[in-house]
């Protein structure tokens, strides 16, 4: 551990800023030798500063979850964004339409004729239309039409729409889902051309399966988000190893109540509950052996083996178990310079919820 490491006040998220700009040169070049636009999802870093450094390797632009984070991007002069969520209710499409005007390539996505309609009224005199991709869900169980033949409907209705233009189709499969969704999307590409309609984007991603991630294909365009730290689910996976994950948590051992049991200042509130189908709640970096069993708010326990103790004061490196939701937990984190130096940084977007 760097000697700066050992004074900053813990529970800390210390982003190793090497990493980062290793991971985000290695899936660009990727994604240029495939000819796959890429757009990576801010929610993992929520930091202009890494957005900035993602459009300068090469990225067509970002991928936002929430209006609050676009907006956040578009203060730091962020000029490409898409936001990949249904957008209702007259207090967003305002926020959406203000944004619009600040943001030269802005879209949006939608998967019902409600959030089309909302969003057509409120661009019907809007000087540049709104893109507007068809949502499709190809596997993944979450929002998205359920078939090539709803997702035509809805392209047909957006095209015919005031104030919007159609932009093409997106989705987010399921790991795993990669060719079900490029079976779904090539289906509903063809009956949108067939139409006559514009499908010139037909956006996908997920860094599980970014490694084999297509352009030959159906898509021509990449949104990954925890590229850019990865984590312990993605090293499970077998997507990137230990030494790609850039973000980690910084515990104290403050109690080592029996021989077996080690307690650190990182819980729930610093790692997340998130289980992503794992066990256990994260990975000490150097004691694979070491296991965190449990978590309260500001509690940690670990099982150690009593011939290879923690003690008192000692500090832990943690891979958490899913970094994205770690990002949002901190207000203020430390980016670690490749020469050792710390810097503390505020994450822009964090807790931007709407
Ligand atoms: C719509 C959408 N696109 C892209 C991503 C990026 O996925 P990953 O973080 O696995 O790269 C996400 C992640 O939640 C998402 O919700």
């Amino acid at each position: 551990m760097s000697d700066a490491l050992e004074w900053i006040e813990t529970p800390a998220f210390v982003v190793r800023d090497a990493v980062v700009r290793r991971n985000i040169a290695a899936f660009q070049s990727y994604c240029d030798r495939q000819g796959l636009a890429l757009r990576p999802h801010v929610k993992t870093h929520k930091l202009v500063r890494y957005a900035k450094a993602q459009i300068e390797a090469g990225a067509r632009g970002i991928t936002c979850q929430k209006i609050g984070e676009a907006e956040v991007m578009a203060d730091g002069s962020i000029d490409d964004i898409l936001i990949t969520y249904n957008i209702l209710g007259p207090e967003k499409l305002t926020r959406l339409r203000a944004l619009s005007d600040r943001v030269p390539r802005l879209s949006v996505v939608a998967d019902n004729d409600t959030v089309v309609d909302g969003l057509s009224q409120v661009f019907a005199d809007a000087d540049r239309p709104l893109t507007v991709l068809v949502e499709c869900d190809t596997g993944g169980r979450r929002c998205g039409v359920q078939t090539p033949a709803e997702a035509l409907a809805l392209a047909r209705r957006i095209a015919a729409s005031a104030g919007i233009r159609l932009g093409g189709l997106m989705t987010y499969p399921a790991a795993g889902g990669a060719s079900d969704a490029a079976a779904f999307l090539s289906q509903a590409r063809d009956m949108l051309l067939r139409d006559g309609l514009d499908c010139s984007v037909v956006t996908s991603g997920g860094t599980p399966d970014m490694w084999t991630a297509q352009s030959g294909g159906v898509l021509t365009e990449y949104r990954a988000g925890t590229y850019i730290y990865n984590d312990r689910s993605l090293v499970q996976r077998g997507t990137c190893g230990w030494d790609d994950c850039a973000g980690h948590v910084l515990a104290t051992v403050v109690s080592t109540p029996t021989p077996g049991r080690a307690v650190i200042d990182a819980g729930s509130k610093a790692l997340s509950s998130d289980l992503l189908g794992l066990t256990d709640y994260g990975h000490v970096l150097g004691r694979p052996d070491i296991r965190i069993t449990g978590l309260s708010e500001e509690h940690g326990v670990l099982a150690v083996d009593p011939a290879r103790p923690l003690n008192v004061g000692e500090r832990v490196r943690i891979v958490p178990n899913h970094v994205c939701v770690v990002s949002n937990l901190f207000d203020r984190i430390w980016i670690e310079h490749a020469d050792g130096m710390l810097e503390e940084a505020a994450v822009d977007a964090r807790g931007r919820v709407t």
